[in-house]
């Protein structure tokens, strides 16, 4: 057994999204420009309803999926499918954008803390102009299972023989929110060859034996099994995997395409009112 080691540490960077929200990004800066087949990884997380009050007003997405996982907080999304989402503390949705969608995702809170994460997958190019598709799940929906001392929610994936709520085709996409208390170990088997990264966003761990700090991303490098250790105050971090698409990526904001090319025919859809159906 070969436990993954930290590849490259990527502390958060605050960035300004949406009509000034202030996110946590670290998949997506100039540190980590992205991380095939992960494009973005926000996290979103704050008391003080300045800084997400504005919200995510209608904005268009094209070539990839939005996965959003609610840790605290309430969200109202809607989009060009027609749909109207109720996103929830403990919920997750999953958007495959593809072809196209415009979305907004606004606070349906005026105080209290408003925390989570939103992953951008990448979409391999023969399902970038697919129809778009759209799945929330209610917190009761996403399974919990303890392994030892560690509680872990699968949202998708599997662990332990407990499978979550989404299935990923295209990338295999595997996604777990692991709660430890202090000193406890976590381990997760991973098959050769997947991307795998560990964001620690309450406490400190430590990865095959080196530290992670909170609000900071571990890129891990390759092995069969992920290994996490909370420090002494415990720690909650999500670990995701997925596999390389190994595709060109050509991005330009919220469009992601393999080619300039379809990035030009992405803002002339746009601009024509066509980018959805
Ligand atoms: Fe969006």
């Amino acid at each position: 057994m070969t436990h993954r080691s930290i590849q490259q540490l990527v502390p958060a960077l605050a960035v300004t999204e949406g009509a000034g929200v202030t996110v946590h990004r670290s998949i997506g800066t100039p540190a980590l420009k992205n991380l095939d087949p992960f494009l973005m990884l926000d996290h979103f997380g704050s008391d003080d309803p300045d800084e997400y009050i504005a919200g995510f007003p209608e904005h268009p997405h094209r070539g990839f999926i939005t996965f959003t996982y609610m840790l605290d907080g309430h969200m109202e999304h809607r989009d060009s499918m027609g749909n109207t989402g109720d996103l929830k503390s403990g919920g997750a949705q999953w958007m495959k954008a593809a072809s196209g969608v415009i979305h907004s995702e606004m606070p349906k809170q005026t105080q209290g803390r408003m925390r989570g994460f939103q992953l951008w997958i990448n979409l391999p190019a023969s399902e970038k102009m697919a129809p778009p598709a759209y799945q929330e799940f209610a917190p009761e929906a996403i399974p919990e299972v303890s392994d030892g001392p560690a509680r872990i929610r699968v949202l998708v994936g599997e662990h332990a023989g407990v499978r979550g709520v989404v299935r990923d085709p295209n990338t295999q996409v595997q996604y777990l929110d692991v709660t430890l208390p202090a000193a406890a170990r976590f381990e997760h088997p991973l098959a050769a060859g997947l991307t795998a990264f560990v964001y620690a966003f309450e406490g400190a761990a430590r990865l095959a034996g080196q530290p992670l700090a909170t609000h900071t991303l571990a890129v891990l490098g390759q092995g069969d099994t992920v290994s996490i250790e909370a420090g002494g105050s415990g720690a909650r971090c999500i670990l995701v995997a997925g596999k390389p698409l190994k595709e060109p990526i050509v991005q330009y904001g919220p469009f992601v395409m393999n080619t300039r090319e379809e990035i030009e025919q992405a803002l002339a859809d746009y601009r024509a009112g066509t980018l959805v159906a």
